[in-house]
Formats: structure tokens, sequence, C-alpha cells
């Protein structure tokens, strides 16, 4: 069945995942705005005629944005999404991540929006921490291990009182670690982009640590679809969205080696301040209520990666 386009305002738009999401937006016929500072993000991800404001969600043009839109969804991923960042810079992790989108609220609510609805993006990677049992389902406690756990987290527990306080309604949508087309391979995240072009170039890189360290891997096309499903749901939320197993880093390494024909062994550096060990999310409830699940293999994610940045050097 067509979905009625939508009034939808993403933040975070040029970013690896936002600029996925706003593709499959724009194709659904939404009518689509972004906002993004282009720290990390680049305006090249986005098609040539978006409308895309620069700016940051610290910014007051944020409230003016939102009151000229009026947006009907809004998705919010902008972020500083550095766990290692988070560690040495933690005041201003927690300005961009907790101020931003306290800024984002007020504006929602400043702007009287009691019918809009808004999709969080957060980290299930990091925030439950380092749980004994796993794969860590949304009942899991939460128990983040870095000051980027914690600010994403924050954020979450804001969203029932803005609800309460101005009706904002929303829903929470907790990532494992996401790779494919368009990450960025210069940041100190996405091991999957950072080896491939590493790999690729023929440069340096290294593993942090003894590379047994496991994390849920689930290709970007799978998450815009499990967010889209909630903003189309009158679902709340939180939903873990993974796979339900972790893989080493070391496996990974080896996969991209075998793929880009990189023979040289991996390098090991010191483990970083704030990483886990071992992380995966249990999705049966995405699955239950929103009938989502992953569909692309890590074979054939990796294969489609490496073949993006084969193709865009
Ligand atoms: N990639 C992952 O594995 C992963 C895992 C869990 C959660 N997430 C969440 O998904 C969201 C998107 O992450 P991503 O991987 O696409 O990262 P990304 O860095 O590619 O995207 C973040 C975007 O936000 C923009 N941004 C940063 N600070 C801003 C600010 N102050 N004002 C306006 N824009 C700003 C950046 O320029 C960038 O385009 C984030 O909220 C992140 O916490 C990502």
């Amino acid at each position: 069945m067509p979905i009625a386009p939508k009034n939808v305002l993403v933040t975070g738009a040029a970013g690896f995942i936002g600029s996925h999401l706003c593709d499959r937006l724009i194709s659904d016929g939404h009518n689509v705005i972004g906002l993004d500072n282009l720290s990390t993000g680049h305006i090249d991800n986005l098609p040539s005629n978006f409308d895309l404001c620069v700016s940051d969600i610290r910014d007051d043009e944020l409230k003016v944005v939102i009151a000229d839109l009026r947006p009907d969804l809004v998705f919010h991923l902008a972020a500083q999404i550095s766990v290692s960042v988070s560690a040495r810079e933690p005041e201003f992790d927690a300005d961009v991540n907790i101020k931003g989108s306290l800024n984002l609220l007020e504006g929602l609510r400043s702007a009287g929006l009691n019918q809009t609805k808004l999709v969080y993006v957060t980290s299930g990677g990091t925030a439950y921490g380092a749980p004994e049992i796993l794969p860590a389902t949304e009942i899991t406690p939460v128990r983040p291990l870095s000051p980027y756990g914690v600010s994403k987290l924050v954020v979450e527990q804001y969203l029932p009182v803005y609800e309460k306080l101005a009706g904002i309604s929303y829903a929470i949508v907790r990532l494992a670690n996401i790779y494919g087309p368009r990450q960025d391979p210069h940041g100190e995240a996405g091991v999957v982009a950072i080896f491939s072009r590493a790999m690729l170039n023929k440069s340096s890189m290294q593993i942090f640590g003894d590379g047994t360290d496991e994390r849920d891997y689930v290709y970007v096309s799978d998450v815009v679809d499990a967010v889209v499903k909630v903003g189309d749901s009158d679902l709340t939320g939180p939903y873990n969205v993974g796979t339900g197993f972790g893989t080493s880093t070391n496996r990974i390494f080896e996969e991209l080696a075998n793929r880009t024909e990189h023979s040289e062994a991996a390098v090991h550096g010191p483990a970083r301040l704030g990483d886990i060990k071992k992380i995966a999310l249990d999705s049966s409830k995405a699955k239950r209520e929103l009938g989502w699940e992953p569909k692309i293999s890590l074979e054939e994610g990796l294969k489609r990666t490496v073949e993006w940045f084969e193709k865009n050097p």
C-alpha cells in the first residue's frame, strides 16, 4: 500500500546512515529536509538537488527549520559518534549529543508540534556495556562504559518526559555496529570502512587489542529498513537492531583481506579506552512487532562494501 507523503526532517542527513535513510525516504515519496554541520558527513553523500540546511543541532537555526517545515516525522541521527573522542573530550561529546538533542526537543515543543513523531537513532552497541548474557535484549540493564554510551542513553530518558511535557511521540532504535558504502574511513569508528580503504590503498592499519573482541555487524540497508518501519508505526520502543551474533575484529580483517587480496599480517596495537570486549543485540522484539529482520549476510555485505570502496577511492 502506498504511504502518504510526509514532511520529514533528518538530522545527520549527510552522514553514513543518514544519507542512506534520506535516499530511501525520497524514493518513498516523502518531502525530506536534512540538517547537518558536515563535521563528519559529506555533501557528496546526498543527491545534488537535496534540501540540506548546513547547520549545527546546537544552533537556534534548527528551531527555525522546524517551525518552517513543521515536520510530521523527525529522524534524529546527528551526533558525535566516536567512543574514543568521547573518552578524551566528554564535555564536547555531551554538548553535541545531549545539548543538541535538547535543542531539537525544545524546537519541537516551541513549534507546538504535538502530532510529530521523533525517531531517535542510538547505540545498542554501547548502551548495555558488557552484559554477562549475550545477545542483549531491550530489558538487559543499561550500563554504558563510555561517555558516548552515556550521552546517547541520556537522551532516551528525556523522550518520555517530552512526550508528557509537549505531546511529542517517539521511538528509539538501538543499533548494533553498522557498516556499508559511504561509511567514513577516516574516522576512528567503522572498522569495515577503515580496513577496506587501507587494504585497497595498501596503507597501514592496526587492530586495537588482540582482535578477539566481538561486535554485531549489520549492513546499512537493513538498518534503514528497520528505522523506516519504526517511523511508519505507532510503536514507541526501544528496538534493538542487530543480528544476534558477534564477529571478531580478526575475522573481519581476514574476510576483507581475502576480498582485497591483502597479504600482510595484521598489526596489533594497544586496546582503546572505553571499548568493550563483546556485544551482540537480540532483535526478536523488532521481528515480532515490526516484522523486521536483517536480510544481508555478513559475506554479502562485506562484498558490497569492498566493491563500493573500489569504485569510490
Ligand atoms: N555507525 C554505527 O555503527 C552506529 C551504531 C550505533 C548508533 N549509531 C548512531 O547512528 C547515527 C548516525 O551515525 P553514522 O554512523 O551515520 O555517523 P556519521 O558521523 O556518518 O553521521 C553523523 C552525522 O551527524 C553530523 N553531525 C555531527 N555533529 C553534528 C552537529 N553538532 N550538528 C549537526 N550535524 C552534526 C555529521 O556531520 C554526520 O553527517 C548517530 O546518532 C550514531 O550515534 C551509529
